[in-house]
């Protein structure tokens, strides 16, 4: 990709599974930035999807037609007080790293979350990932906690950073999030 291909982001749909699922598979074989380590299927991304797609924002970054990135949002924990508390979640495609697209996606991603009516997105990125803490970072995120030895994958104890961003003040009590628009 040169720096002139337009970037176009959009929500996912279910036929972007195998695209949206191949991006994951790349890092889950190839990284520890994704703590699982079996792969995908085309089917079990779509089934994930059509089950949170209403609830949350799933986006996809589109680069001459294909998809190069996908970013989403799921729930932070399943009690029912974490419901303003969202988990973000970005992947670029090799080969469009650090052109701006996952800047692009996390942009659209916080401004839909907060549109929604969420108070804050929690991100888990495994250590050391300086690609993801700078954009966290320059998203506003910040490092709030640590959880050591997190996970085992590749023959190594990876540890995880705890990112949080806080977004808008919400009424006392706050009203129900809204679905995705
Ligand atoms: C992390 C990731 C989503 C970032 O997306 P991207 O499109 O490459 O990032 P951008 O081009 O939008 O750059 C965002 C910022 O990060 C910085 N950055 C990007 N890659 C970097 C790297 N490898 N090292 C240091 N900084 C980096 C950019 O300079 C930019 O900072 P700036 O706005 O201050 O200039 C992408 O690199 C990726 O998918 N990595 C592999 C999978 C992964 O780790 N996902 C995150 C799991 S938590």
């Amino acid at each position: 990709m040169s720096t002139s291909d337009a970037v176009a982001v959009r929500l996912a749909q279910a036929g972007d599974a195998p695209a949206a699922s191949a991006i994951l598979n790349h890092y889950i074989a190839e990284s520890v930035s994704n703590f699982r380590t079996e792969p995908y299927g085309p089917e079990e991304w779509a089934e994930q999807f059509a089950a949170n797609a209403d609830r949350f924002p799933y986006l996809v970054a589109e680069v001459g037609g294909a998809v190069a990135g996908l970013a989403y949002a799921s729930a932070w924990r399943p009690k029912q007080a974490y419901a303003w508390t969202a988990e973000s979640t970005v992947y670029v495609s090799p080969g469009h790293q650090g052109l701006g697209i996952g800047s692009l996606l996390y942009g659209e991603l916080l401004k839909r979350l907060e549109q929604q009516g969420f108070r804050s997105v929690m991100a888990q990125v495994s250590q050391p990932n300086p690609g993801s803490e700078a954009l966290h970072e320059r998203f506003g995120f910040e490092l709030v906690g640590s959880i050591r030895d997190a996970g085992f994958k590749h023959g190594a104890w990876i540890g995880v950073g705890i990112w949080q961003k806080t977004l808008a003040a919400l009424a006392d009590p706050p009203a129900p999030t809204a679905p995705v628009a």
